[in-house]
């Protein structure tokens, strides 16, 4: 049985996720989708970690190879106690590589049982991140061509503010 983990803050999943989540469950007999901690975004997340694994569950509810959990320890431990083989991630631009060459190499060296498996993002969802979808949703915008259309009104009560006015 191959298992792949799809690693990610997910705060919240987009379309360009789901994108790679449903490459990777044709590829792999099972695939977790794992909500873990980048120490980078720990205090900065919109979401609890509950809500970002509950608009998961939402989003993969009819791939049925697709489970989702939560981690908060070394991606590396989690693919050996979960017996994976493969992380699996989306590369959107170059900017991306850089950071995730060197987190691979470091799970490699924790991990060498487990490959770092790069997709590369689908043209349309190339620029789209879940910051960029939460600065939208901020400003009143629409979403709904960036995140899952079951999710889309949770993001949106969460994130919409009334716009203030300039200061003068
Ligand atoms: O969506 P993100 O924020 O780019 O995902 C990064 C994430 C959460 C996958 C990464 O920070 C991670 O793997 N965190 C778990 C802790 C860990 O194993 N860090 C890597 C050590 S080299």
């Amino acid at each position: 049985m191959r298992i792949a983990v799809c690693p990610g803050s997910f705060d919240p999943i987009t379309l360009g996720h789901l994108d790679i989540i449903n490459r990777a469950a044709k590829l792999f007999d099972e695939v977790i989708v794992l909500v873990s901690i980048n120490p980078a975004k720990r205090n900065s997340c919109s979401f609890t970690t509950e809500e970002r694994l509950r608009m998961i569950e939402k989003t993969v509810a009819g791939i049925e190879n697709v489970r989702v959990d939560s981690s908060d320890g070394l991606l590396a431990d989690y693919l050996r106690e979960k017996g994976a083989c493969a992380i699996v991630k989306g590369l959107r631009a170059v900017s991306d590589f850089e950071y995730e060459f060197q987190m691979s190499l470091a799970n490699k060296r924790l991990n060498p049982e487990a490959e770092t498996i790069f997709f590369t993002a689908a043209a349309e969802y190339m620029y789209l991140s879940s910051s960029i979808v939460k600065q939208i949703a901020s400003f009143g915008g629409d979403i709904s061509e960036f995140v899952p259309a079951c999710i889309r009104k949770e993001i949106e009560s969460r994130l919409s503010r009334t716009p203030q006015a300039p200061r003068k």
